[in-house]
């Protein structure tokens, strides 16, 4: 990784994706459509987090303007991207599954591309991996370079040859994308790119780069936008939003940012992820206090509740100050939902470790949890650590999970009686009969209503059962 790890000035240079790339590839899809009468489609593939999903609807937007259709059959596709994570050895394997299926797809109709881009393919390692062992598979590009894929893809149009671009631009951030969004109430934006962090176990920081930060009138443009074209709930992305604009001399931080997007008139609600606890601030929690859109939500990542467990993490905090932050979130916001991130098994966690973490989750409770178990990644630190073997994870991962379901049935059972307002996301996927929404602090609630009228729409629902991962209720008018 050492390409990744160089030092770079850093300048921060807003890049649009090439234009006269885009146009040229049109022209080639726009021939093509002339000639068999169908529009060349292409299928976009997601792994990993919030922030590559919205890279995605980004690359989509720049497929849309390149003159694909977007499809979701990759039978149908003349392009086929996929767009990978790393954060854990499990993502890694079944991106590279899904790639190696798609030489079926392409023995069957050898003039289809396939392009891997996203955190995965940012490693040295696995871009070799593909270039000798996935033949089939025509470019590849990290995630820094997400504004060259028009270039990319036109120079294997017209050479015919495969691409393995190894560049990162992480001083680069990039402005007026294209984009195809998923939802038409739901979005996501992006406000900061990368990590500095360097948590001793996490790949982010090597594969997306170093922090960079959109300007605040960008941002706030993007959300008036959003907001006056009826969309209801607005999820600010960053690996580290704390830590957004920091070592700019902008005069502005996170809190200014959110509360300046808190002014925006209009029916909607802003969320934000993911803040690192070591910079989550007073005058933040005092923005969200006082807010009139923002979610009553934090996703705080505890990662461990034991002290020597977090320093070897490199995570800059300790128990008492997450506890310090909790006490005062609850102060100012009491009915703030509290969610956290745990990796059980880092290397060295001895029972008493665990324990510990059990402990916190004891104190805190919280409303969710997502638990991971540890995943050596390639060039960080923890990896080179004594491991803990998989089956003391496994049964810890079990003990954790067990805990953690007691706790969130209970929290769920406090709100029952309660009547708490839903984004609706229409029919619910598991029983039809239910429309399905999410609360403020995105706890999934059911309740029965028209569907396809209530899709989109806030709604009032009196919660009247609780369950471990969902909550029943009725409408109120
Ligand atoms: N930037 C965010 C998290 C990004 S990754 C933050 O700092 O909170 C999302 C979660 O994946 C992390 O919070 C962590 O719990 C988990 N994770 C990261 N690296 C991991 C690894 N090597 N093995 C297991 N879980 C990991
Ligand atoms: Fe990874 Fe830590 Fe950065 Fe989060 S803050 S992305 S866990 S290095
Ligand atoms: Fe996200 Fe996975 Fe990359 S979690 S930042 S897509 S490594």
């Amino acid at each position: 990784m050492s390409e990744m790890q160089e030092k770079k000035p850093r300048v921060r240079t807003e890049m649009s994706p090439d234009g006269d790339m885009i146009r040229r590839v049109r022209e080639i899809n726009d021939r093509a459509a002339d000639e068999t009468g169908v529009r060349p489609a292409a299928f976009v593939l997601t792994f990993g987090c919030q922030q590559n999903e919205a890279d995605s609807e980004h690359i989509a937007g720049m497929c849309r303007d390149m003159g694909y259709t977007v499809t979701d059959t990759p039978e149908q596709a003349a392009l086929i991207m996929v767009n990978t994570c790393a954060i854990r050895e499990h993502a890694e394997k079944k991106a590279l599954s899904i790639v190696g299926q798609y030489k079926h797809l392409k023995a069957k109709n050898p003039s289809l591309l396939i392009g891997v881009c996203g955190c995965m393919v940012a490693q040295e390692h696995r871009r070799e991996q593909l270039k000798h062992s996935y033949p089939y598979v025509d470019f590849v590009f990290g995630t820094t370079v997400l504004h060259q894929f028009p270039a990319l893809l036109y120079d294997k149009m017209q050479s015919g040859r495969r691409r393995f671009c190894a560049d990162v631009a992480d001083h680069v951030v990039p402005e007026n994308m294209p984009v195809v969004r998923e939802s038409g109430y739901r979005a996501w934006v992006s406000i900061m790119y990368g990590c500095n962090n360097f948590c001793s176990y996490c790949i982010v920081p090597y594969v997306r780069g170093r922090e960079r930060s959109r300007r605040r009138e960008e941002i706030v443009a993007e959300v008036k936008e959003l907001v006056n074209s009826g969309y209801r709930d607005i999820t600010l992305l960053g690996q580290n939003v704390n830590s957004y604009a920091k070592g700019s001399d902008w005069g502005y931080d996170f809190a200014d940012l959110l509360a300046a997007l808190d002014a925006i008139e209009g029916d909607f609600t802003l969320r934000f992820m993911t803040s690192h606890p070591k910079d989550a601030s007073s005058h933040l929690i005092d923005v969200m206090a006082r807010g009139k859109h923002i979610a009553h939500h934090f996703h705080l990542p505890m990662q461990s509740g034991s002290d020597a467990i977090l320093k070897k993490m490199n995570r800059h905090y300790d128990r008492a100050r997450y506890l310090a932050i909790v006490k005062e979130l609850r102060e100012r916001i009491p009915d703030i939902t509290l969610t956290s991130d745990i990796i059980v098994g880092f290397p060295g966690e001895s029972e008493q470790d665990f324990e510990d973490t059990l402990d916190m989750l004891r104190t805190v409770r919280f409303d969710m949890l997502y638990s991971f178990i540890y995943s050596a990644r390639k060039g960080t630190p923890a990896a080179e650590m004594v491991q803990i073997p998989p089956e003391v994870q496994g049964a810890r991962f079990d003990r954790l999970l067990a805990l953690q379901n007691e706790i969130a049935a209970e929290k769920n059972i406090a709100l029952v009686g309660q009547t708490v307002r839903v984004l609706c996301d229409g029919a619910s996927k598991n029983d039809e009969n239910y429309c399905s929404g999410r609360t403020d602090g995105n706890k999934i609630v059911l309740f029965h209503g028209d569907a396809k009228a209530l899709t989109g729409q806030f709604v009032w629902v009196k919660i009247d059962r609780a369950e471990p991962f969902a909550l029943y209720g009725e409408l109120r008018k």
